[in-house]
């Protein structure tokens, strides 16, 4: 979760290095630091807090070196501080790490039975340990990394530099993402290609238990057996704007209004709009790399999936935080639409409890990043085991991606708020469209079906600007709410995982105790909770579990709760019973929930902007979650 970045060529290595890590705070934010050559020497500077530090630090330091390596740290081993910030020097050694050395323990014994003197309390140093006394022995530092590695146990990424290879960077990946950028006279190295966009669009994107050596204009890949690897050079055709505030106050307000246009291009590439069908569009089942993937026949991919969907008896989706919200929704639709059953499993909780993978299972791992460590060890668990893995992801050639079978991409853009808006309602609209699409093939919904979901897909983006133009009333709403201790959010049906998905945005966002609740639950305890101090926010659009949700709407009123109720239209029962009414488009059962997600996602924002706090970078959290 921390952000890497390294640089080896002719422009300011510091100006590289911060251009990037500023595009990769998002991974971690509790402090950073640099390492870079000077008069051949390495200057180490390190800040704790924010990159603004550590840049307010830099400002004022010059480096005449052609290479350096930065960091954006979010902890795990030791309290954020200076003296815990990477880069870790020791001896001619500079390291940046990202991940966990599970065994670094035992490591700290040996070492300190040596005689090392050891400065910090990460397990990171320890590392710069090993390779500095191997490379005393050996004088070559590529040497050097290989032969420690069979001593590391965990899952990390590192990336380090030796003051007396001065024209050499070496980087070691198992598990979290490291990419090679690629320029003719430069070479860069980083946890995402965001961090590189200003410079290249030229990748290389290692694989687990891979080594590159990069040296003066050229690099070599290492297999896990040492064998150098030819790797494929991918070309991305990303504007670095698209990372970019453009003028919103927070990325998450911009991720938030971009969501329409977010669903229109998840869509797109996947609906028929002169026959209201659905085709998916190259999900790939079959094959291996991105060239073959661009380059499919669109008529035998789809043929292909097909097959895969006709054949498949059940389906797990497996998936963490917000993505395991739409993971849910995607049950209720692919059960209702598809007639298949589903599963659904939390990551962390999937890969420790034995399940039992029938023959003929389908798993879909839902994640923006691509790169969540909990969700990424289900799909090898679950494909080790004879299920075909459909991935639904935002990161093109991510981890998750580049290793499931087919390939679904939300398609949002980057998203750079820790806190997932835009990538949520994306997934979502996949979901629905992969439920209509699968429902016709199975034979469970009619052409006249099918067509009624197309169209009601189609209409969401449009909608979702209707529900973005009051935001000065959900702005309101969120004033409101400061004055209560704790929220209940509840609703029946899909909008349940909306209830869950709205409480976890109020907590991540503004620090306050928010629960999500199935409707029907309450009366099973969270009833007891219920006083004047008590917000409900009740999400009851007109739908067929509306009659239901009212009454329980009613018993919470009855013992004191104050409702913020999010409906359809100009509902007048709602508006009497409520502190605030939230009025929504009139929509399909099945899209109501891309547009009630919104007010949530809003009312959060403003609560936590009102109060000061950081919304695209809550304390404690981080974007992309590589560790367990
Ligand atoms: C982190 C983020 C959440 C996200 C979750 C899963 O906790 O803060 O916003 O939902 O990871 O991320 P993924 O990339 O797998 O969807």
């Amino acid at each position: 979760m921390c952000g890497i970045v390294g640089y080896l060529g002719p422009l300011d290595p510091k100006e590289v290095i911060i251009t990037g890590l500023k595009k990769l705070e998002y991974r971690g934010y509790d402090s950073a630091g640099v390492a870079i050559l000077h008069d051949g020497k390495t200057k180490q500077i390190r800040a704790l807090g924010k990159l603004k530090s550590l840049e307010d630090k830099l400002s004022s330091e010059k480096f005449n070196g052609r290479l350096g390596i930065g960091h954006t740290r979010w902890a795990t081993h030791g309290a954020p501080s200076e003296r815990n910030a990477h880069p870790h020097q020791v001896g001619d050694i500079s390291l940046v790490h990202n991940g966990i050395i599970e065994n670094f323990e035992e490591i700290r014994e040996e070492l300190l039975k040596q005689g090392a003197k050891i400065n910090s309390d990460t397990d990171s140093e320890l590392v710069a340990h090993l390779i500095c006394i191997e490379n005393k022995k050996t004088k070559n530092l590529l040497t050097a990394v290989q032969n420690i590695l069979p001593r590391l146990v965990g899952a990390f990424s590192i990336v380090v530099f030796s003051e007396d290879q001065p024209e050499e960077i070496v980087a070691f990946k198992d598990g979290p993402p490291l990419v090679v950028g690629i320029l003719p006279d430069q070479l860069f190295v980083a946890s995402d290609v965001q961090a590189l966009l200003p410079y290249t669009q030229n990748f290389v994107y290692l694989d687990d238990r891979e080594i590159v050596h990069i040296q003066k204009n050229k690099f070599t890949v290492f297999g896990p057996k040492g064998k150098a690897v030819n790797k494929e050079i991918v070309e991305l055709n990303w504007s670095p704007e698209l990372t970019e505030k453009q003028g919103y106050a927070h990325y998450m307000l911009k991720e938030i209004y971009e969501q329409p246009r977010a669903v229109a291009q998840a869509l797109e590439p996947h609906l028929d709009v002169s026959q209201f069908c659905v085709k998916l569009k190259k999900l790939g089942f079959g094959t291996t790399s991105t060239q073959q993937l661009e380059s499919l026949n669109s008529a035998e991919d789809w043929k292909k999936t097909q097959e895969v969907f006709k054949q498949t008896e059940r389906v797990f989706i497996i998936a963490c935080g917000t993505s395991y919200y739409a993971a849910m929704i995607g049950k209720y639709l692919l059960e209702s639409l598809a007639k298949i059953p589903v599963e659904i499993d939390i990551a962390s909780e999937f890969r420790y409890r034995s399940p039992v993978i029938p023959k003929n299972t389908l798993v879909l791992t839902i994640s923006q990043s691509g790169e969540t460590a909990d969700t990424l060890a289900a799909l090898r668990l679950a494909k080790s085991n004879g299920a075909t893995a459909l991935s639904l992801c935002n990161v093109r050639n991510s981890s998750i991606d580049r290793e499931a079978h087919g390939h679904l991409y939300m398609n949002c853009g980057p998203e750079i708020g820790v806190a997932s808006t835009k990538a949520f309602i994306s997934t979502l609209a996949l979901l629905n469209a992969l439920s209509v699409a699968w429902g016709r093939i199975k034979g469970a919904l009619t052409e006249a079906q099918e067509q009624e979901h197309v169209k009601a897909l189609l209409a969401v983006p449009s909608q979702l600007e209707v529900v973005l133009s009051y935001d000065k009333y959900f702005a309101q709403a969120a004033d409101r709410l400061k004055e209560f201790k704790g929220f209940l959010y509840m609703g029946r049906g899909l909008q349940y995982p909306i209830a869950m998905e709205g409480a976890l945005k109020l907590k991540e966002l503004a620090y306050m105790h928010a629960e999500g609740y199935a409707a029907g639950e309450m009366k099973h305890g969270p009833l007891a909770l219920i006083d004047d101090r008590m917000a409900i926010v009740m999400l009851a659009p007109s739908d067929q579990w509306y009659e239901k949700t009212i009454s329980n709407l009613e018993e919470a009123r009855a013992r004191g709760g104050h409702v913020i109720s999010i409906g359809t239209g100009d509902n007048e029962k709602l508006k009497r019973v409520s502190l605030y009414y939230l009025s929504l488009p009139k929509s399909h059962w099945t899209t109501s929930m891309l547009l009630s997600v919104v007010p949530l996602q809003l009312m959060a924002y403003h609560l936590a902007d009102n109060l000061g706090y950081d919304v695209d970078q809550p304390r404690n959290l981080a974007k992309s979650v590589t560790v367990e």
